[in-house]
């Protein structure tokens, strides 16, 4: 049995992902790193470019090439991780994508509604499902033991946008989930939490970087900028390191105050 604590981290070979496992890793933390893609492509980074910076942290790191939407991985991902560490103490649920092509509410088709949802909520449900049933396993047998859950949504489980309906259905389901995996498992001391992210500067929203460039100049962030992968992981480290063990099921909007209605 590993004596340090052990994170997973889906969607880590980049953006927020990528941040979250090397703060955590700064934190004390072998890293578990999930993405569809290990070697980097001339389109994308892979996760072993991940590997050196997470070494350099003195932390070990486990890079896992799954489709978290086939979710008939999440056994074998739960299963290589106890293989490799024996425990999970950590399960960051970060892996998301967003419509290929944004279009109105009246012309969502079935394809990317399935795509999205597949992704954002199914996937990440079920193997937030087989992670917990390891977990509960675990509680009484490792000591000092208290894993928690982190799931990333987004502003937009709250915040509609008419031409990415399916990502906000996505999102408010998956916060929906963050809240009902909270209350079942309170009592067996395993905290969950939701994290919202507003703009933050990645892959993700290069496609809109324009837009955003010129609403945030018209003041749509009341901080007056995007936010970075790092704002989100600061956030991630401090729930790891237990600052908000009274208080499971909370949600924390990162957002640099778009939570603030304005008159
Ligand atoms: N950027 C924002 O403004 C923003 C705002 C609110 C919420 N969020 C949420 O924050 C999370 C991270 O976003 P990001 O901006 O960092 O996105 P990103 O830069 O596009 O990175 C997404 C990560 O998820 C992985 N991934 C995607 N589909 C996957 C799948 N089916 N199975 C396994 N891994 C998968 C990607 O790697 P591969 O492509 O190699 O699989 C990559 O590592 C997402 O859930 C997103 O919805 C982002």
């Amino acid at each position: 049995m590993n004596d340090r604590k052990v994170a997973v981290v889906t969607g880590a070979s980049r953006g927020i992902g990528r941040a979250i496992a090397i703060d955590l890793a700064v934190a004390g933390y072998d890293i578990v790193g999930i993405s569809r893609t290990l070697e980097s492509t001339s389109e994308k980074p892979g996760l072993l470019e991940l590997k050196s910076d997470i070494e350099a942290k003195n932390s070990v790191f486990l890079p896992l090439e799954y489709d978290i939407s086939d979710i008939i991985n999440r056994e074998i991902i739960v299963s290589k991780v106890i293989d490799e560490f024996g425990r999970i103490d950590l399960l960051v649920n970060n892996a998301g994508i967003a419509p290929e092509k944004r279009s109105d509410i009246l012309e969502t088709t079935p394809e990317s509604f399935d795509k999205i949802l597949a992704v954002n909520l199914r996937g990440t449900f079920f193997l937030t499902q087989s992670v917990s049933k390891n977990m509960l396993e675990n509680i009484n047998l490792i000591e000092g033991y208290h894993p928690k859950i982190i799931f990333i949504t987004s502003i937009s489980a709250d915040v509609s946008s008419t031409s990415r309906t399916e990502y906000c259905i996505s999102k408010s389901g998956l916060s929906m989930a963050a809240k009902v995996f909270a209350d079942r498992l309170a009592e067996s001391g395993i905290n969950a939490y939701e994290i919202r992210p507003g703009l933050i500067e990645t892959d993700m929203t290069a496609p809109v970087k324009k837009k955003y460039d010129a609403k945030i100049e018209e003041g749509l962030i009341p901080q007056n900028r995007w936010g970075q992968p790092e704002d989100i992981a600061r956030v991630v480290v401090s729930i790891a390191n237990g600052h908000f063990d009274y208080a499971t099921g909370m949600i924390f909007e990162i957002s640099g105050g778009m939570n603030i209605r304005q008159l």
